[in-house]
C-alpha cells in the first residue's frame, strides 16, 4: 500500500513540474528520489518518509508555487487524501521546510530522513549534473556564465541569495563547493568526492581558457 501511494505521489509531482525551466523539474525530482533510495537504505532511514519527501521536497519553493504556505498545505491535503497518517505527514513537511539551502541559513536538521533528503538534494546540485544546472539556472533568470566584475559573497541572506549580482561560476564558490563538507551521511560524504573533484576540474579548465595568453 506504501508503494502505491510513492508511486501515484510521483506521477503527481511528474506533471505538476512538467516544463518547469529553472533546474527544479521532474528529471530533478526522479534524480533526488534516485538518491535517497540509496542513501536512505545504507542509512537505514524509514524508506517511506524518505520516498514521499524526496518526491514533494521542491513542491513547497517559492519558484514553484507562489508562497511556502501554500505549497505546504497543498501538499499536507494531497497526503491526508492519500491516507497517509500523521505520524508520518508531520515529519515530511519538516524535511521539506528545512532542508533548503537558501544562502546558507537553514535549520540544523533534527532527523536521520530529514539529513538523508538533504543529501540527496545537495548531490544533485554538485558533479556534472550540478554543472549543468547552475548553468540552466543562469540562463532561466539571465544571469551571466562569469562576470569578473562581481565579487565572491561569503555571507548571504535568503534575499541576497535570490536576487543578488552574481554569476554561475560565482554561485561554484558562494555554494557548489561548499556542499561536499556539509553532507550529513558517511554514504553521501563519499558519494560527494568525486563529483566535487569534477567541479574543481571544470573551474580549472574554465580559468584556462578565460585568461588565454594573446601571443
Ligand atoms: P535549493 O532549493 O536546494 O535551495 P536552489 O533553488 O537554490 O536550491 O537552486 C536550484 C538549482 O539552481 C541548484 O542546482 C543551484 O545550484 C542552482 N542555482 C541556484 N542559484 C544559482 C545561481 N545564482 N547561479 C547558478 N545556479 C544557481
Ligand atoms: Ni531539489
Amino acid at each position: 500500500m506504501n508503494e502505491e501511494i510513492i508511486m501515484s505521489t510521483a506521477e503527481m509531482v511528474r506533471s505538476k513540474l512538467a516544463g518547469e525551466g529553472s533546474g527544479h523539474d521532474w528529471f530533478h525530482i526522479e534524480r533526488v528520489w534516485r538518491n535517497a533510495i540509496k542513501i536512505g537504505r545504507a542509512e537505514k532511514a524509514d524508506m517511506f518518509i524518505v520516498q514521499l519527501a524526496a518526491l514533494l521536497h521542491d513542491l513547497a519553493d517559492d519558484k514553484v508555487v507562489l508562497d511556502e504556505e501554500t505549497g505546504l498545505s497543498e501538499i499536507n491535503y494531497w497526503l491526508e487524501g492519500e491516507g497517509v497518517p500523521p505520524n508520518v505527514i508531520e515529519p515530511v513537511l519538516e524535511i521539506i521546510q528545512t532542508i533548503s539551502f537558501k544562502g546558507g541559513t537553514g535549520k540544523i536538521l533534527g532527523s536521520l530522513e530529514a539529513k538523508v533528503v538533504q543529501d540527496a538534494d545537495r548531490l544533485d546540485a554538485i558533479g556534472a549534473i550540478g554543472i549543468a544546472r547552475a548553468f540552466t539556472y543562469a540562463g532561466s533568470v539571465g544571469q551571466p556564465i562569469f562576470d569578473p566584475q562581481y565579487e565572491v559573497r561569503e555571507k548571504m541572506t535568503k534575499e541576497d541569495y535570490r536576487n543578488g549580482k552574481t554569476s554561475s561560476i560565482h554561485h561554484f564558490y558562494e555554494k557548489l563547493l561548499k556542499l561536499k563538507d556539509l553532507m550529513n551521511t558517511e554514504t553521501a560524504i563519499q558519494m560527494a568526492e568525486e563529483r566535487h573533484q569534477f567541479m574543481e576540474q571544470f573551474l580549472e579548465q574554465f580559468f584556462k581558457e578565460y585568461t588565454v595568453d594573446e601571443e
